[in-house]
């Protein structure tokens, strides 16, 4: 199985940013935590961080045929984004949105989520642990001994 854990704006800048709100640990502690999962689970991963939507699209188009399940914080665009939503529509691959602040708690804006209605699952306010979450309930539902 090829898991795509996909991450967007500012997500580059987790234990630095907010970390009252997004905690102490780094990107590279996140990178660190799902790469170690994904060998412990015996799944193929890939990381990608961009802080351009464009990007993001590129990202999603290119899993098309190759990837068979998507981790997807979308960060900020999550709250603005139709081209992220569309994209993941077109490519039809189990996408989890995760966040790790829990969003329903935060301002209004951040209660809307546009790529919501692409995904299969979301997994808010759980750290970085909603990510590992988030893989297993791709392998549990999507993967090989599915
Ligand atoms: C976030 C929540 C978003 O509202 C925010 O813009 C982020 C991170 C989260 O992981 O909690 O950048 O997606």
């Amino acid at each position: 199985m090829n898991i795509l854990v996909l991450n967007g704006p500012n997500i580059n800048m987790l234990g630095i940013r907010e970390p009252g709100i997004y905690g102490k640990e780094d990107y590279n502690f996140l990178c660190e935590t799902v790469t170690n999962y994904a060998k412990e689970k015996g799944v193929n991963i890939e990381l990608y961080q961009s802080n351009h939507e464009g990007d993001l699209v590129d990202k999603i188009q290119q899993a098309c045929g190759k990837i068979d399940g998507i981790v997807f914080n979308p960060a900020a665009y999550t709250h603005t984004s139709v081209a992220l939503l569309d994209a993941l529509k077109s490519v039809s691959i189990p996408t989890v949105e995760v966040h790790i602040s829990d969003v329903s708690k935060r301002e209004d804006f951040r209660q809307v989520s546009y790529v919501r209605a692409a995904c299969v699952k979301t997994i808010s306010g759980h750290g970085i642990a909603g990510y590992v979450e988030a893989m297993d309930f791709l392998i549990e539902n999507y993967g090989e001994n599915k």
